[in-house]
């Protein structure tokens, strides 16, 4: 059964589709978005070995012409000498204005590429084929693309929508268990937003949906990326450019990406991981602040905890360099940074108006575990 969630943003409207095995039938779904039999796949080394030939295999046997290029996998595939290296790779391929790349991969690729797809030839059409969980309920759906810097994580790039995202969630069977819970963070990332039903969904769910050892199992893994791609969607088309409300989706990011930073993007602490931690992080700010429950702060670490993410506690970062991060952070503005702190789980507000005294006091408390 494929389920469709339509991202409505008028004559950018694009829709997420969700099922088993979408990539072995992959061209009956993409072949209506292509103007003419040519198209590239751009993927990773590690995708490359897992699940490219699936992709390739049906496309063959629909007569689909490709050509395929494979990058290295890891964050260090976000920078502006791929980039200049991967639009050589499309100009020497003599992509046309209507043709259509594919991005098949996690978020490395699928930002990558998305950022490539938006200023090739000024602008050209691409498909998302996430293959991690973390691409599947976040990344890939609401057009931001682009790449890091020497200055910080995403600082350039461009919102530029797919034409279809595309997500087969048997892709993710050979993901290691750490891949898993870096993208379930991003899925509790919304229930702590606004949807405190969900989240008690994900108390009693979501160490089942980690292991997925059973059809049971993987059946929750399903409803919870739905879900979280229904509640992205549902965000997207009311604040595409990110003006107000689309900035609640941060919950965390500050902290957690200053705290990937300061760790020089080592795979020891992966994106997701991060974010758990920071969006901890951003509870025990709230509680300071005196806006959250203690007890809604507990639930939190308690429930991280529980299905095995790792603790900040396990890092020996110093905080007078996260602070300096997060000054660099590009959700700054007027001097200011803005937070995204919450009332209690299910109830994430915008503030302005963090002392950052609180904020070097909670890391500090953090750290000392
Ligand atoms: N990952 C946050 C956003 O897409 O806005």
């Amino acid at each position: 059964m494929i389920q469709i969630t339509k991202v409505n943003l008028g004559e950018r409207s694009y829709e997420i589709l969700v099922g088993e095995n979408l990539l072995d039938n992959a061209a009956e779904y993409i072949c209506p978005h292509l103007k003419r039999s040519k198209t590239v796949i751009i993927t990773d080394e590690n995708v490359a070995t897992h699940q490219l030939s699936r992709l390739e295999n049906n496309f063959s046997a629909n007569n689909i012409g490709f050509t395929t290029i494979v990058l290295s996998a890891g964050e260090a595939t976000k920078s502006f000498s791929m980039l200049e290296e991967l639009l050589n790779l499309l100009l020497e391929q003599r992509l046309e204005r209507s043709d259509t790349i594919i991005a098949l991969g996690g978020g490395v690729i699928g930002d990558l590429v998305g950022f490539a797809a938006s200023v090739y030839l000024r602008g050209i059409n691409f498909i998302q084929i996430p293959t991690t969980l973390l691409a599947q309920v976040d990344s890939s759906v609401g057009g931001k693309t682009g790449i890091n810097s020497n200055y910080g994580k995403n600082l350039i790039g461009a919102f530029h929508q797919p034409q279809l995202v595309l997500i087969d969630v048997t892709t993710l069977e050979t993901l290691d268990p750490r891949h898993i819970i870096s993208g379930y963070s991003e899925i509790v990332k919304y229930g702590l937003i606004n949807d405190q039903a969900f989240f008690n969904w994900l108390l009693k769910n979501g160490k089942k949906l980690i292991s997925e050892e059973n059809h049971e199992q993987r059946a929750f893994r399903t409803q919870a990326i739905i879900k979280s791609c229904e509640a992205k969607a549902a965000v997207v088309a009311d604040d595409e450019k990110e003006a107000g409300s689309r900035a609640l989706l941060n919950l965390g990011h500050t902290f957690g990406h200053a705290l990937e930073a300061e760790n020089g993007y080592n795979d020891n602490l992966f994106h997701g991981e991060a974010v758990a931690m920071g969006m901890i992080l951003a509870f025990k700010l709230s509680l300071k602040m005196g806006f959250c429950p203690a007890e809604d702060v507990a639930q939190i670490e308690h429930h991280f905890e529980d299905v095995g993410a790792q603790s900040i506690s396990q890092f020996n970062f110093n905080v007078d360099r996260l602070l300096e991060h997060m000054k660099g952070d590009k959700k700054m503005s007027d001097g200011k940074l803005t937070f995204v702190i919450a009332n209690g789980i299910g109830s994430a507000f915008l503030s302005k108006d963090v002392n950052m005294e609180d904020v070097k006091d909670v890391l500090e408390q953090a750290l000392k575990g």
